[in-house]
Order: C-alpha cells, then sequence, then structure tokens
C-alpha cells in the first residue's frame, strides 16, 4: 500500500524569515534541509557545507522561534546541515549575511574576527561567526528570563561561556587561539589587555573597549514584525472531529519523484495533538512505507542511510513539550530541546540539587551547543533505545532515577504507561504505535547524605565526541563518626559496548548498606569488572572496562578520603601571549595588518568554488569509488540509470585522451583518472554519475553494481611488511636523494659506543581535514575550451591534466582558482583527479558539471599522510650523547607513488634535528594496495622529526634521566648542523638562530624549575601526573621559482597576479604589502600614506598566469613576494623618471601617486610588468624551540595541554601577523598528528574513521591553555626574500615537545607502579597519544594495582599489565 492521500484542510505554504525577508514555498521536497535549501535556492553561500553530519559547524546558522501565547522569541543557534526545512515554519532564519546592520555595516563580530586575526582560508568563518553570536543572543534571553534587571551583575556572558560556543565548530587553520579572544572581547570578565594581537590596539595601552568594533544588541536582527503577525493569525489547529475523515487533515508537503524505478513519493505529515498523531499513525502504519518521527531530526547526522518516506513531525505536540517541576522532580516532555533541559536545571540555581547540577554540567559535554539547542531529550533516548546509540543522556538520566512515560495510542484511547528508564531501554524498539512522551527526574535535593557524579571520558574533553564509557552514580550516605556508610546505591554505565546504559545491580546491592573501606572499593571494582561488561566485538574493550573500574574507583574514592580523586586542570579561559619585532624601516612590511578579505569571509561574501552559481543545466557528479583493493571489475549501471535524475555514468571510456588524473609537478609521475579492468586500491574511482541534482548523482552511485573478480589475483598487500616480505615497492628517485646521508660511520660509531639500544616507533597517517572539501565545476565552451574552476594548490599541473584527458591543447584549458578553504597539501595533487574527472563529463556531454565531495567520500578518496616504522639501533653514552644512529624506515606509501618519493628526503631531513654524531637512515618505499598517501602539512619532516623525538625519548628512558637533558646534549652545533644539512643551508652563524632560541626558551619559559615543580607534582599526585618536554625545529625549506604580474591603473589603483594560491596561508596579503613596499620608491614613504588598499591580488588563472607551479613546502609566499617585488622593480625603473619629470612642475615638489599613475598612462608608458623569479634552487634551514607541559588522568589516559611556549624564526616576517597564526595553526594541526586524530582502515583498507564522529582533528578545548609564541628576531639574511623565512609547516614539527611531555607524564606514572625498575623503563611509544593508549601505557588495571598494594602495604607487587 502506498502512502495515502492527506490533504490538509486549510493547506498552508511554509512561510518563514531568511535575513528578514519572507520565504512562502508551496511546494517542499520534506528530505530537504535548511543548508541545501540556503545554498541551491538563495544567494546566501556564506553558510557552507563541512561535513554534513553536525560535526564540524560550518553550516550554523541562527534559529528564532515566536511564541504568540507568551509573545517570546527563543533564538538559537542551529546546524543548518541537519534541519529540515519543512520544521522552520514560521521561524526566522539569519545567516552570516543576515547580520549586516544598516549600510551595509558589518557585524561586530565579523568586524572583531577580522581584527583579531581569526579567519585564514574563511571556511569556517561564517560558522564561527553566528557560534559566537548564538552564545551572546542565548546569554541575553536567559538574563531576560532569570534575573530581574535590577539584580544583573553583568549584561555579558562570562570568558568561559563564549569560548564554549565554539565546542561545535572545527577550524583547522587559526588553532583556535585568536577566534577565543574574539570570544573573550565580548565577555564581561576578560581583562582586554590580555587580548592577543589585533588591529584594534597597537599596544596595551589601547586596550580599551571603545577601541573593538561596537557591538550593540539592539542593533541585532529582530524578529520580523511580518511573522509575528502572521504567527498570530494563523488558527489554533482544532482537533479533528468524530465526523472528519483522515483524509482530511495533516498533509502539509507532498513531493514526488519519478524515474525509471517508479514513483516515489516523500511526504511531511504534522501533528500537533496526541489525538492527531494517533490517527495519523493509525493511517500510516497501515502502508509499507518507512516512517520517521521528526523533532530535531539531528539523528540524520548518524544514521544517514535511512531515507524515510514519511516524517511525521512531533514537534509541536504540547503534551511532549512539558517543562513542568513537581514536588518530586522535573518532568520533560520527550520534544523538549536538550539545551532547554539544560537551562531549566540551571534554573534551579547552585546549591539546590546535586542531581540537577550534575546532569547539567554533564550535558553541557553532549554534541556541540548548536545539536544541542535543536536535538530533543526524547530523540536522544528514542536513539539510545532503538539503534544502541552510545548516548549520555540515557546514562545520567538512568543513574539519577528517571523514569519514561510511553503512550501506546494503538487502542481507541491512549494508554500510558509509567516505566523506570532501565526497563525503557531494554525494552527495544518502541512499537509503530507508541511513543515517548516524558521522562520523569527525581530531583534530590542538596544535603550531605546524597552525591550524584556523572562520568564520561571522550577523544576530546569539551565534547562534540561521543564517550568511550560514561556513568552517573546516585548514592544515599550515612555518615557515622568518620566512616561513611552507603545507604543505597544507583550506579548506571553505558557507551562502553553495551546496546543501552545499564545499572550494575549487583554491584549496588554489594555496597549496600556497607561501611565503605578500600576493601569493600576492591570487592566492588572487582564485581563490577564481571557485571559490567563489553559487548563482543567492541572496540578498545579492555579499555572501556578500564574507564568503568576509574569511574567508580574515582567516585568511591571520593566519598573515602572526603576529597576529589582527580583534580584535572580547567582549561578556561585559554590565553596566550604573541612576542616579536616590527621594523618600522620596511614599513609597510612586518606590520600586522588584517588578512586580505578576512572581513568578507565572515560575512560570507568570499566566493569559494561551490559557491560559485550553477550556471543554466548544470549537471552533478558523484564519484563511484572501489570497495576491494585488488580485483577485476565490471560496473553495472542498469538499477542506477532509472534512478531519479539520472543523465548518464562516464568512465574510463568516455576519456577522450590520456587516461591521467594526476601529474606530480615535483617528478611527473602520473597517475590514472578512473580504474580500467583492474582496481588496486579500496577508494579508487571507477568513474563518475552524473544527474541534474547533487542529491540525485549521490543516490545514483550508491545504486551502481561493481562485479569483482579477486580470484584471478593474489593476495593484496596490505602495510609494510607485507610490501617487504612480497618486494613491493616504489623506485627511488634520484632527483629526491636524502641530503648528506649517511653522516660519518654510524655502524663503526654503534660498536664502540657505551651503550645501546634498539627500539620501534611508528608514525599513523593523518588526514587533511580542510574544512572546504574537494570541488570543481566545468563548463565547456566553444571550440574544444573549457574553464575549470577548482580549488588547487597546481593549477598548472591541473591544466596539463585536463588538456592531455581531453586530448586538447593546455590553451584550450582554463583552470581558475580564487581560494581554497585550506588545503595542507590535499590540494597539491589529489585534486586534480576530481577536476578532471568533471572536466571529462562536462567535455562529453557538452554541459556544466560540478562536483563537490561530501565528507565521507573526500577521506575515503584522498589518502593521508604514510604511515611509517622504523626500526632503530642508537648508541650513547651515560650522559645521553648520542653517538649513533642507525636506522630503517618503512613507508606504506599506497599503490601511486604521488608524492611519496619525496619522502626519504624529507624524512631524512626531520629526523636530523638532533647531532647524534653519526647517522644512517634507510628509507624504503612500501608499494601496497592502499589509497596512495600524499602530502599533508609538513609531509615526511613531521614523520622525520617525531621518530627523531622518539628515540631521544627513547634514550632518555633507556638512561632513567630527562629527556629535557638528552635533547640538551644532542642540540645542533654550528659544526654538527653544517654536517647533518650543509653548510650552503644553514646560512652562516646569521642562519643558525637555533642555540639562542633554545636558550631564550629554557628561560623564557623556565624549564628547569618547572622541571622541579613538576617532579614534586607527581611525586603528590596519584591519578594525574604532569609532563614537561622541550624539542628543537630543523626544517629543510626549498623555494621554486614563481611568477606576477603588477599592473597599475589610471586611477591609482593596481592589480596583481601571482603564481601563488591563498589557500588561508596569507599569501595575497603578503604580496599586497610586498607590492606596496617595493613601489614605495614611486611614493612618500611615510606611514601616513596607506597603499594596501589601492592593491589587490587577483584570483589564480592558468591562461592570465600560465606556466605557475604548485603550492607548497611553505615557501610560495616568499617565491610569489619574490615575483612581485621584481615586477616592482621594473615599474619602479620605468616610472622614477616620470616622478622626477612631473615634480619638476610642483612648486612643492610632491608628486601624488594617483596624479602620476594618471600622467604615465597619458604619456602611454606601459604599466604592467610581467616578471619570473628564478629561484637559486639552494635549499635552506629553518629553526625554532617549543616547550610544552601536559597533564594526563591515569584514570582515563586523557591528556590536557596546559602550557606550549614556542619560539620560531621566521626572519623578518613580512606580516607578523600572518606568521603567528601559521606557528599557532601549524602547531595545533600537529597536536591533532600526535593527540587525537587516529586514521584506522579495516582489512581491505577501507578507512572505517571516514568522519567527524570517528575522526577527531583539534577543537578549541584540546590546544594548549597558555599558548604563547615569539617570532625570533633575527638579523637580515641576504640569501632569504626580504629577509623573512619560511613559516607554514616547519613549527608544526615542535609539537614533538607535545608528544614528549606526554611520554614523560607517562613514565611518571609508570614509576609509580614499577619502582627501580622504571629506571631502565625504555616502553614503545608511538603517536597519536590516543587516550585508549595512554591508559594503556599507564596500566589499564593500575585501580586494581592500587587497590591491591594499599591493602598490602608490606608487599611489592608486581605490575602485570604495563606495556
Ligand atoms: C554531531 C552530534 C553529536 C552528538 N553527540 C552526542 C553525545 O556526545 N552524547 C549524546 O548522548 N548524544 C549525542 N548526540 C545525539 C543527540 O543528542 C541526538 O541526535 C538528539 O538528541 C536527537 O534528537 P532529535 O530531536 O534530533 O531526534 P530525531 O532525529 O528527530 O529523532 C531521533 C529518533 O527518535 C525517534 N523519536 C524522536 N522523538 C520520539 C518520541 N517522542 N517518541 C518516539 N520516537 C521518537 C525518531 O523517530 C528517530 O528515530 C549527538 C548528535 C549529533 C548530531
Ligand atoms: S556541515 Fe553541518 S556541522 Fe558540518
Ligand atoms: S580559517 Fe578556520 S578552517 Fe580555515
Amino acid at each position: 500500500m502506498g502512502i495515502p492521500s492527506f490533504v490538509e484542510s486549510e493547506h498552508r505554504p511554509l512561510v518563514f524569515a531568511l535575513n528578514g525577508q519572507r520565504v512562502e514555498l508551496s511546494s517542499v521536497d520534506p528530505a530537504t534541509t535548511l543548508l541545501s535549501y540556503i545554498r541551491s535556492e538563495t544567494p546566501f553561500k556564506g553558510t557552507k557545507r563541512g561535513c554534513g553530519e553536525g560535526g564540524c559547524g560550518a553550516c550554523v546558522v541562527m534559529l528564532a522561534r515566536y511564541n504568540p501565547v507568551t509573545k517570546e522569541v527563543k533564538e538559537s543557534s542551529v546546524n543548518s546541515c541537519l534541519v529540515l526545512l519543512c520544521s522552520i515554519d514560521g521561524c526566522a532564519i539569519t545567516t552570516t549575511e543576515g547580520l549586516r546592520g544598516g549600510g551595509n555595516n558589518l557585524h561586530a563580530i565579523q568586524k572583531r574576527i577580522s581584527a583579531f586575526h581569526g579567519s585564514q582560508c574563511g571556511f569556517c568563518t561564517p560558522g564561527m561567526t553566528m557560534a559566537i553570536y548564538g552564545c551572546l543572543k542565548h546569554d541575553q534571553q536567559q538574563q531576560r528570563s532569570l534575573t530581574p534587571v535590577g539584580d544583573r551583575t553583568h549584561s555579558k556572558p562570562s570568558c568561559e561561556k563564549l569560548e564554549r560556543a565554539l565546542q561545535g565548530n572545527i577550524c583547522r587553520c587559526t588553532g583556535y587561539r585568536p577566534l577565543l579572544d574574539v570570544c573573550k572581547s565580548f565577555a564581561w570578565d576578560v581583562d582586554l589587555e590580555d587580548l592577543g594581537l589585533n588591529t584594534c590596539w597597537a599596544d596595551k595601552s589601547g586596550a580599551k573597549e571603545e577601541n573593538l568594533p561596537p557591538y550593540e544588541p539592539n542593533a541585532d536582527p529582530q524578529f520580523p514584525k511580518f511573522l509575528v503577525d502572521e504567527l498570530e493569525a494563523r488558527k489554533v489547529p482544532s482537533e479533528p472531529t468524530q465526523t472528519e475523515t483522515l483524509q482530511s487533515v495533516g498533509e502539509r508537503f507532498r513531493h514526488v519523484e519519478s524515474s525509471n524505478e517508479g514513483k516515489r513519493e516523500r511526504l511531511w505529515v504534522t501533528a500537533s495533538t496526541l489525538n492527531e498523531l494517533r490517527e495519523r499513525l493509525h493511517v500510516l502504519n497501515q502502508t509499507n512505507q518507512q516512517l520517521k518521527l521528526v523533532v530535531g531530526n539531528t539523528s540524520a547526522g548518524i544514521y544517514k542511510d535511512l531515507r524515510p518516506d514519511v516524517f511525521l513531525d512531533i514537534s509541536q505536540i504540547p503534551e511532549l513539550l512539558t517543562l513542568r517541576r513537581d514536588d518530586h522532580g522535573l518532568e520533560v516532555g520527550a520534544a523538549t530541546r536538550i539545551a532547554e533541559l539544560i537551562d531549566c536545571l540551571e534554573s534551579f540555581g547552585a546549591g539546590k540539587s546535586p542531581v540537577a547540577e550534575g546532569l547539567a554540567e554533564h550535558l553541557k559535554k553532549l554534541a556541540g551547543g548548536h545539536v544541542r539547542n535543536w536535538g530533543s531529550v526524547g530523540g536522544n533516548l528514542v536513539m539510545a533505545q532503538k539503534f544502541a546509540f552510545a548516548s549520555d543522556l540515557a546514562t545520567i538520566l538512568l543513574g539519577a532515577g528517571a523514569s519514561a512515560r510511553v503512550v501506546d495510542l494503538g487502542g481507541a484511547h491512549p494508554s500510558v504507561a509509567e516505566l523506570p528508564l532501565d526497563d525503557f531501554l531494554a525494552k527495544g524498539a518502541l512499537g509503530n504505535n507508541s511513543i515517548l512522551q516524558s521522562v520523569h527526574i527525581p530531583l534530590v535535593a542538596y544535603s550531605r547524605e546524597v552525591v550524584f557524579k556523572t562520568f564520561r571520558a571522550a577523544p576530546r574533553p569539551y565534547g562534540n565526541a561521543v564517550s568511550f564509557s560514561n556513568a552517573a552514580f546516585l548514592v544515599h550516605i550515612s555518615r557515622e563518626r568518620e566512616e561513611v556508610v552507603i545507604e543505597t546505591a544507583r550506579l548506571a554505565f553505558g557507551a562502553f559496548g553495551t546496546k543501552h546504559a545499564i545499572r550494575a545491580l549487583k554491584v549496588e546491592e554489594l555496597l549496600k548498606s556497607k561501611t565503605l573501606s578500600l576493601s569493600l572499593v576492591k570487592e566492588a571494582v572487582e564485581a563490577l569488572k564481571k557485571e559490567v561488561v563489553p559487548l563482543e566485538g567492541t572496540s578498545m574493550k579492555e579499555y572501556r572496562t578500564s574507564l568503568n573500574v576509574g569511574f567508580l574507583f574515582d567516585f568511591l574514592n571520593s566519598l573515602l578520603s572526603g576529597e576529589p580523586t582527580v583534580t584535572s586542570t580547567h582549561l578556561f579561559p585559554h590565553v596566550g601571549k604573541q612576542n616579536f619585532t616590527l621594523t618600522d624601516d620596511r614599513f609597510p612590511l612586518s606590520q600586522p595588518i588584517a588578512k586580505f578579505l578576512s572581513q568578507n569571509q565572515a560575512s560570507g561574501d568570499a566566493v569559494y568554488v561551490d559557491d560559485i552559481p550553477s550556471p543554466p543545466h548544470c549537471l552533478h557528479a558523484a564519484f563511484v569509488l572501489s570497495s576491494e583493493p585488488y580485483a577485476a571489475f565490471d560496473v553495472d549501471t542498469a538499477a542506477a540509470r532509472d534512478s531519479t535524475g539520472v543523465v548518464t555514468f562516464i568512465s574510463v571510456d568516455d576519456i577522450p585522451g590520456e587516461n591521467i588524473g594526476i601529474i606530480n609537478p615535483y617528478n611527473g609521475a602520473k597517475e590514472i583518472l578512473f580504474a580500467g579492468g583492474i582496481v588496486f586500491y579500496v577508494g579508487q574511482p571507477l568513474g563518475v554519475m552524473v544527474a541534474d541534482t547533487y542529491e540525485h548523482a549521490q543516490l545514483a552511485a550508491g545504486k551502481v553494481n561493481v562485479d569483482y573478480d579477486t580470484h584471478s589475483f593474489g593476495a593484496p598487500i596490505m602495510n609494510c611488511d607485507e610490501a617487504v616480505a612480497k618486494d613491493s615497492f616504489h623506485p627511488m628517485n634520484p632527483a629526491f636523494a636524502p641530503p648528506h646521508n649517511p653522516v660519518g660511520d654510524a655502524e663503526e660509531s654503534l660498536k664502540e659506543a657505551d651503550f645501546k639500544s634498539e627500539g620501534i616507533v611508528t608514525t599513523k597517517s593523518q588526514y587533511h581535514f580542510y574544512m572546504e572539501t574537494q570541488t570543481a565545476l566545468a563548463i565547456p565552451d566553444e571550440d574544444d575550451c573549457i574553464t575549470v574552476y577548482t580549488a588547487s594548490q597546481a593549477l598548472d599541473c591541473l591544466q596539463q591534466v585536463i588538456a592531455g584527458c581531453l586530448s586538447i591543447p593546455s590553451h584550450n584549458v582554463r583552470v581558475i582558482t580564487r581560494r581554497l578553504g585550506g588545503a595542507f597539501g590535499g590540494k597539491a595533487f589529489r585534486n586534480m583527479q576530481i577536476a578532471a574527472a568533471v572536466a571529462v563529463a562536462a567535455f562529453k556531454l557538452r554541459r556544466p558539471v560540478r562536483v563537490s565531495l561530501d565528507r565521507n567520500t573526500d577521506m575515503q578518496m584522498v589518502g593521508g599522510r604514510a604511515p611509517t616504522k622504523t626500526n632503530f639501533t642508537v648508541g650513547f653514552t651515560k650522559t645521553g650523547k648520542i653517538t649513533a644512529l642507525k636506522a630503517k624506515t618503512l613507508v606504506e606509501s599506497g599503490w601511486f607513488v604521488d608524492n611519496n618519493d619525496f619522502n626519504p628526503m624529507l624524512i631524512t631531513s626531520g629526523m636530523k634535528k638532533y647531532n647524534y654524531g653519526t647517522f644512517d637512515l634507510t628509507t624504503i618505499l612500501c608499494r601496497t594496495n592502499n589509497v596512495p598517501k600524499t602530502a599533508v602539512r609538513a609531509p615526511g619532516d613531521a614523520e622525520g622529526s617525531i621518530i627523531a623525538d622518539a628515540i631521544v625519548d627513547h634514550v632518555a628512558s633507556c638512561l632513567g634521566i630527562s629527556g629535557n637533558q638528552v635533547r640538551d646534549v644532542n642540540l645542533h652545533t654550528s659544526e654538527s648542523i653544517a654536517l647533518f644539512h650543509g653548510a650552503d643551508a644553514v646560512g652562516g652563524a646569521d642562519g643558525f638562530t637555533l642555540p639562542a632560541m633554545w636558550e631564550r626558551l629554557k628561560s623564557r619559559a623556565r624549564i628547569d624549575e618547572r622541571e622541579k615543580e613538576i617532579m614534586e607534582f607527581n611525586a603528590q599526585s596519584k591519578w594525574v601526573k604532569r609532563g614537561l618536554a622541550m624539542a628543537s625545529c630543523t626544517y629543510g625549506a626549498f623555494t621554486f621559482g614563481n611568477t606576477a604580474t603588477v599592473s597599475i591603473f589610471g586611477d591609482g589603483s593596481i592589480a596583481v597576479e601571482v603564481g601563488g594560491v591563498e589557500m588561508g596561508q596569507g599569501l595575497y596579503t603578503k604580496v599586497r604589502q610586498t607590492v606596496a613596499y617595493c613601489l614605495s620608491p614611486l611614493w612618500k614613504k611615510n606611514k601616513d600614506v596607506d597603499m594596501i588598499p589601492n592593491i589587490r591580488v587577483l584570483q589564480s588563472d592558468s591562461l592570465s598566469l600560465p606556466n605557475s607551479f604548485c603550492d607548497g613546502g611553505s615557501t610560495t609566499s616568499e617565491g610569489s613576494c619574490a615575483a612581485a617585488q621584481q615586477a616592482c622593480e621594473v615599474l619602479v625603473q620605468r616610472l622614477q623618471p616620470v616622478v622626477e619629470q612631473l615634480a619638476k612642475d610642483k612648486t612643492d615638489g610632491e608628486v601624488s601617486w594617483e596624479y602620476l599613475c594618471t600622467m604615465a598612462k597619458l604619456m602611454q608608458i606601459d604599466l604592467q610588468s610581467h616578471e619570473r623569479w628564478v629561484s637559486p634552487m639552494k635549499p635552506y634551514v629553518l629553526f625554532g624551540a617549543g616547550a610544552s607541559e601536559v597533564e594526563v588522568n591515569l584514570l582515563t589516559g586523557e591528556t590536557r595541554i596546559l602550557a606550549v611556549d614556542l619560539i620560531y624564526d621566521s626572519g623578518k616576517s613580512i606580516n607578523v601577523a600572518v606568521d603567528i597564526g601559521q606557528v599557532e595553526g601549524g602547531f595545533v594541526f600537529g597536536i591533532g598528528f600526535v593527540l587525537t586524530e587516529d586514521v584506522e582502515r579495516d582489512a581491505k583498507g577501507k578507512l572505517l574513521s571516514d568522519g567527524t564522529w570517528t575522526y577527531k582533528p583539534p577543537t578549541m578545548d584540546t590546544i594548549p591553555q597558555k599558548f604563547n609564541v615569539e617570532l625570533y628576531n633575527s638579523p637580515e639574511h641576504k640569501d632569504r626574500i626580504l629577509s623573512s623565512k619560511a613559516v607554514g609547516e616547519p613549527p608544526l614539527v615542535l609539537v614533538g615537545s607535545v608528544y614528549s611531555a606526554i611520554r614523560n607524564a607517562i613514565r611518571a606514572a609508570r614509576k609509580d607502579h614499577l619502582g627501580s625498575n622504571a629506571d631502565s623503563d625504555a616502553f614503545e611509544f608511538s603517536p597519536p597519544a590516543t587516550a585508549d593508549k595512554v591508559k594503556s601505557l599507564c596500566g589499564l588495571d593500575n585501580v586494581e594495582h592500587h587497590l591491591l598494594s594499599a591493602l598490602k602495604p608490606s608487599k611489592t607487587i608486581p605490575h602485570g599489565k604495563l606495556v
């Protein structure tokens, strides 16, 4: 039976406001999200798609609802990628564009983001803007509702509240520190002097409110009057009368799709009372259509494959919206949004109910704020019950003793059942006619006899990451003299690998009426391990069990001792200092001017490829990827071709020219575009489905059947060991031979070494996680020409690829890139394949075709950093001086070579950061049936550098001495650096700034004192250990040639084109400053003359500025500036005589810039100069030093970074703000590599961590709480362009200090357990330091071990499980 035909008695179109304008839609596909509507149907493109699953915040908009009864407006930030369009009826939506005030005046948030250098690539910026705005509005609302005007102590949010507003937003570029400064600039408890570098004031004396772009809440967008009137006028829906037929009510929107597969309908049905809902369900349940009850629809971020036919909106049913306090607690309607529940719990006030406080605090770590604003309590609980979702809410409500009210609407009258939450969760999915109506939370009042506490361990401390495990405990106790008696206990555990949260009933029983003692705690722990057991197949089973043990121990131990077991350092507010020296004599070089067009990025005006409106008749492509690593294949597109909107499938057979997808500009290596006959890795493109819309193309791609024949092939090679066994290697490229390798005779030195030790260190992959996924728009033109707009780091190569594929000359191919929403190496090579695919499709179909990868496909297709495995033997003296290092590194490069043949050189260079005396590294490029690995920020160098730090730490562990001591004695001297990296590369004494920076850092960061303090802390602290470590940076850079065209116009404006691409690194900003500086002989060299606004850097265009190179290696800014400098010099030479000539006619001898340009144009002087800067092609070494302090929680394995101090030598910086941004951003990218980002693949090489649910780039809560950066004031250097040095990637390697600091904390933990045996405890510790890894190194059984030894103090307990 199909979908019944409902017709609403009074059919009303969907009406809402978008940025103050009325929108009325009479026909809507119910599956349409707000994001896809905004992006495809409106001119507002500021709202971005970064993940489509609620995990990145790029799509955040403001949603305001008006209540005609209370006349109140409620505004909240939401993820528009999860909100269904149909559910915003009557709402007002504001995007970042809508924040602009009269006269197009930007909002204070937008201006401050630009002023505080909080936008680099800008792709996250609109989402950040809206997140901050959401927080301000929420606070204003809360102030209004909670606090009588006279009682308000402040009218702004706190720093912590504002910082936490960014919890659900990812920024991959900035490292968050400047964004957090923007947040704090709106807070009541900020000292403005503590805010970082900005353009509002030059020094602390200017740090005053009046110098900030003013914020006037009353000028913020108001709920539109027309909508208020309409909502007031709307009739309250009447209950259907007995005589009314079902068909006369309910249906709001019906969408019909016809294709060869038949007709598919989607329906949006609303129910405004329980009775109506009963009627709807009665009819709908008789059909075989898939029905979804909808409140917030946020579950779609997780369960994406569920595609309901009928959406039944229950969000407006009054019985589901109750939020009522009674004598026993709180009744919470199931459709109550989680944020509303938090507000309500908080409204109880401090010290009133431990349960209310505990729940509210825990809930603030659930998801991100935008999800909480829209996701409902009932939705969460039903997900927990129906889909075994790892819910926090279910666990903590279970712990609090909540019950559920379930209504069965199947009979003539609703029947209500009150179930304890345990029973509700255990019940399994509700029947077709049942719904969750509400939950009741008993809110026990505060007393000394009631204790409620919740726990969670997750990849990120403050949210937007589901828990590895969570728990909530409620106990009633009595105290007898010094003793604590547990009268009753409720112990709930969830998310640990269970179908749903459960109570540990046996442990509860065990504790009941017992006097608490350590032996009772031990008994409880033992019982818990038997009762709360992760299901078979759960990942990290032992770790999750150890978490549960840790939670219980933490709780009981604190009851017993009367003190918290674990006190972690509070991370808010974040603070940071930036130190630098401005060189005024080269004005405007070095000045911290705001990034070019950063205000446009914040306001949503900046145009990215996917923001370019689709041309008429534009089609959309979606990739079909291989799901086998090595097989012959046949594609069957029959089913897909019948899918709605499908045009065709483009495969290898449609390529008119050569099958090339990628040409590597450095080594000329070619990679195919589409697999032909055989696939070599999972994720390899087989072709693209082309359809009329993005959604249709994706749906159809999912319907392509691929037959694989794996029998005729050998087993695929899935890792380095298998590659070695089968001799499967990529050839080494002699052009990229490692420099100065080997150094001395390591073999011989090893023989003579005082001590010798062997070890292994591995590094895993890392995904770029650029916020803008790969995207391209190809538009065919006359005479076999084609224009491709794409986000590419290598336009020139892409032009060649497309020309080769299409068998047309390069001059027929125009590739245009205006800006990239982040790249980090991922758009240097892998982008070509994506853009070439749509070029082939467009060329064949003679229609524009565009593609924009969804996050999961992007992650599957784009191989990240190459994993490595290094076996080493190191020789050293008892002081830690390394005398020899011999190592072999296997690099898992994947099937195609991509840029992997650079890796031997880069890894070698990275490893040479310390003076080993003698050094011998062999690097082998393993060819496997995995996705090709590619450049990721600091490719090779990051891996090499971490391996080096791991080896130094290994030596320190072997000797039982401090890692810093070992680094000190192995720090390069001017002789050793020349030996290891080459004298030329160091740049003489002036260039070798490392020792000075190292010493400066040691004193500025008080390393020696802090080491002692930490030792004392660790001796006192049982369950939290700290570590401090320094690391150096010696990074080899190579500047490639570049081109520039500088064109001056008669009005004095200047257009500049350079070979480099703007991807957030501030290249265009530096070019503007360079041009202003280099043309300054033509105008007054005076700070009052600001030439910068006259200079526009144009988008990159492969025809307008051909034969550029590839952006990469951190030096493209330098190369572009060098080319621009050269072009300016030509213009100066040409125009200087004109200035002199014109000056003669002026009484004061002054020739204004505009006058000069007008006259020069009239005099027919060529005002354009095009130059190629030819690089001397000499590498040079960059230096830096870093120190990090971390804290590790031994019960959970979680790490917090307490403080980081970095000093980096970027030479005479061209823009200190840009360079500091690169240092901070690069370092935080590195934090991801060593701490949070864990790439997991299955046995076939399919990426398991392929989205924001499973892959965790750092968020604002994973950055250092104190983050100080200094740009070293290094002398001018004739061999460096404008005496500046590269900065994009090198500072990343300083993250070795975080990694080593964690190791030091783990060492301290192990020392507690191993005692004197820890002296030579050279345990293997490879990044990333995920919580499970750290915990297992500290001892998964550390609690049991502690209890055992505490109960038998006289005996030494052997530790069983330290790895
Ligand atoms: C990015 C992200 C991160 C998250 N992180 C966490 C986290 O850390 N911890 C955590 O606990 N949760 C987390 N969540 C889950 C989040 O809390 C839920 O997605 C949200 O609460 C669901 O509410 P909803 O109204 O959007 O549900 P919907 O998506 O509308 O519905 C969810 C399901 O419940 C059904 N349903 C809804 N209401 C009822 C009802 N009254 N009766 C019967 N069935 C009903 C629906 O039919 C559907 O099957 C996260 C979610 C996202 C998107
Ligand atoms: S696109 Fe919506 S949260 Fe990422
Ligand atoms: S500026 Fe935040 S992602 Fe690029």
